[in-house]
């Protein structure tokens, strides 16, 4: 059983070792990649305040990140989270790390005053373990944008009181 330590150090190595979690899973593109770096950029630049964009970084027993969360209040809401990003090193899923990342997740959200937290993805058939694991985790599904990334390829919208 791995043991997984948790922070929110984000460095200069930060953007690397999060495209290589997300090249990992296999399911995102590279584009996505790059926007999901983009925010790492836009954090170690601004902060975390200042960029809207809080991570949380999992990290296992030789201190090689294995999982993260990207979350943020959402502009012009008072309470209202979006986790932008949650993903898990392809070697270290089904242990429950992304359960421990989503619920340490909330709690930070809550500590600032979050009281919802939503998260989107796919349609597809191949983001059906992502969208069982938002329901896993509590979240309701609130809406479905039909053809939204693209034709048979729906934005699901899930959410979670907390
Ligand atoms: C989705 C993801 C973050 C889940 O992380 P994980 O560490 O593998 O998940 P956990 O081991 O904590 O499992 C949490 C729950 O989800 C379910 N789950 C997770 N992966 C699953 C899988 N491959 N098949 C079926 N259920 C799964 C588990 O059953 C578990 O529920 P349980 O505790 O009641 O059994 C991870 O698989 C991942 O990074 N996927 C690719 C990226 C992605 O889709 N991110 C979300 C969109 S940004």
């Amino acid at each position: 059983m791995k043991a997984f330590d948790f922070d929110e150090r984000l460095d200069a190595s930060s953007q690397y070792e999060i495209e290589s979690i997300l090249a990992s899973t296999g399911v995102f593109s590279s584009q996505e990649i790059e926007m999901a770096v983009e925010l790492v950029r836009e954090n170690l630049e601004k902060g975390s305040q200042g960029s809207g964009y809080f991570f949380l970084l999992a990290r296992d027993e030789s201190d090689k990140m294995a999982g993260f969360t990207c979350f943020g209040l959402i502009p012009c809401t008072i309470y209202s989270y979006d986790l932008y990003w949650i993903a898990v090193r392809s070697d270290c899923q089904g242990m429950g790390l992304g359960r421990r990342l989503c619920l340490l997740t909330e709690a930070q959200v809550k500590k600032r005053g979050g009281k919802k937290i939503y998260a989107e993805t796919s349609g597809r058939k191949d983001y059906a373990l992502t969208r069982n694991f938002y329901l896993k985790m509590g979240f309701q599904e609130l809406g479905r944008l039909e053809d939204y990334y693209a034709p048979g390829d729906d934005k699901v919208i899930y959410g979670k009181d907390i």
